[in-house]
């Protein structure tokens, strides 16, 4: 009994001294619901240059999410997501992808010493999650998602025929490292879908927009940055890059905070795709009782392009550029009476919704006005040939930048007033 009321006190004692100890070496946890990302960027921007360790982490960012292609032994095409693979040689050209033995794309692979790699694009998403979930072993995934399996040309898999670009491997190496074997593939051949590609076989990254795997969420391609063999002059004297450092972790924010209106373009083309899609995010905006007041003359032709130079004394920049989209009122379609100047606000957010889609599509814009002016309005009605009802309020010109102009820092706390002036 007493040995008994001697342990009780012991374990007291040793539960008493690790509550002491570790009240003491408590630290508050960062509320994760409070760090947003502005927070972190912004105690970035303060200078914050202590590292915390996390222990041995796969840190690597951004990692692609591909899609591993596969037959197996009775000919079945296969497919799995796999994030921890990348390019590993130049010559010959080849990659690795690191996949688990309980995988059916392992078994296949093993037997037919091929792969593919394919890269989803944004659009690809929800294919992508599927196939990383859901084991060949229990379904043809190919069938299940209505996905088409292309037999590869050179190699013995199949590539996922949606895909925007599909890359075909043959076997070279296996290491064992553990969880995952790394298979090595030869590159044999690449497709890129040619709407993907411009005139000299360069692929559009921004336009395939490929899927950034973060580990807690997929993200979209983000903006551009700058040209490699650009950046680096901003650290050379005498050199004087486009490239403008940002800190916007935030992709809208930073079209927006790059805007800038563009009156010089180059030579290329700006195709009606773009168009349809500036005119796309025009529509997009918000007009007052949802009335839509809106028309849009988009306008390619030189000679078109030309015509309505000559009769707007500020948008002479017209005959440099290959496209303009003329934003109109529709006065059949606009509010009645006193409430009828809304439209002016309607499709001034539809511009501005153009302007911002332009920057963030690499293109360069600007608005050139016409109403209010009377003049200018009958001027450009007659170059469109537009009936009574239209009023245009502007033309957007529109074209590729040659990167004359930067934007500017227009942030002026002055202008701000808290609660009350
Ligand atoms: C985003 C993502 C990344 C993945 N990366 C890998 C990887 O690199 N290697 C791996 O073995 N499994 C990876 N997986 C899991 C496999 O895709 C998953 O186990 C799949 O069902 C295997 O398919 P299979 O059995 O048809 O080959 C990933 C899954 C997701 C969603």
């Amino acid at each position: 009994m007493k040995n008994k009321a001697t342990l009780l006190n012991i374990v007291l004692a040793a539960v008493v001294v690790v509550l002491v100890y570790q009240l003491s070496t408590h630290k508050p946890e960062v509320s994760k619901e409070n760090t947003t990302t502005e927070t972190l960027i912004s105690q970035v921007e303060q200078g914050s240059t202590t590292k915390r360790s996390v222990g041995a982490r796969g840190h690597i960012h951004p990692k692609p999410a591909l899609v591993i292609g596969s037959y197996g032994e009775d000919g079945t095409p296969n497919i799995m997501t796999a994030a921890w693979a990348g390019i590993v040689n130049s010559r010959p050209m080849s990659i690795g992808v690191s996949i688990r033995p309980a995988c059916k794309t392992y078994d296949n692979i093993m037997a037919t010493k091929a792969f593919t790699v394919n890269v989803p694009s944004a659009r690809n998403v929800a294919h992508m999650d599927y196939v990383g979930r859901i084991s060949g072993h229990d379904e043809n995934k190919f069938e299940s998602l209505n996905l088409t399996a292309v037999k590869g040309d050179f190699v013995n898999a199949p590539y996922v025929g949606e895909f925007p670009i599909v890359i075909e491997c043959e076997l070279t190496e296996i290491v064992d490292l553990g969880s995952h074997r790394q298979f090595i593939g030869k590159v044999i051949d690449t497709k890129v879908d040619d709407r993907y590609l411009d005139d000299n076989d360069q692929v559009d990254i921004k336009a395939i927009n490929p899927v950034i795997y973060g580990g807690d969420y997929y993200y979209g391609f983000g903006q551009r940055l700058a040209r490699p063999g650009d950046a680096y002059k901003l650290f050379i004297d005498d050199m004087e890059p486009d490239f403008q450092p940002t800190n916007y972790a935030n992709s809208t924010l930073a079209t927006i905070y790059n805007r800038k209106s563009v009156r010089h373009y180059t030579d290329r083309k700006v195709t009606k795709e773009q168009i349809t899609a500036l005119v796309k995010a025009g529509m997009a905006a918000p007009s007052a009782v949802d009335k839509r007041p809106w028309a849009f003359v988009a306008v390619s032709e030189r000679s078109m392009l030309d015509s309505l130079a000559a009769v707007l004394p500020y948008a002479k920049m017209l005959k440099q550029a290959s496209a303009a989209i003329v934003v109109c009122g529709d006065m059949d379609k606009a509010l009645k009476g006193n409430e009828q100047a809304y439209w002016v606000q309607d499709c001034s957010a539809a511009s501005q919704n153009i302007l911002l889609a332009a920057e963030s599509m690499g293109l360069g814009a600007v608005w050139t006005g016409v109403h209010p002016i009377k003049e200018r309005e009958d001027d450009v009605k007659k170059v469109l040939n537009a009936p009574e009802s239209i009023v245009p309020l502007n033309v957007i010109v529109v074209g590729y930048p040659t990167g004359q102009e930067k934007p500017k820092d227009k942030w002026d706390e002055s202008n701000v007033h808290w609660e009350k002036w």
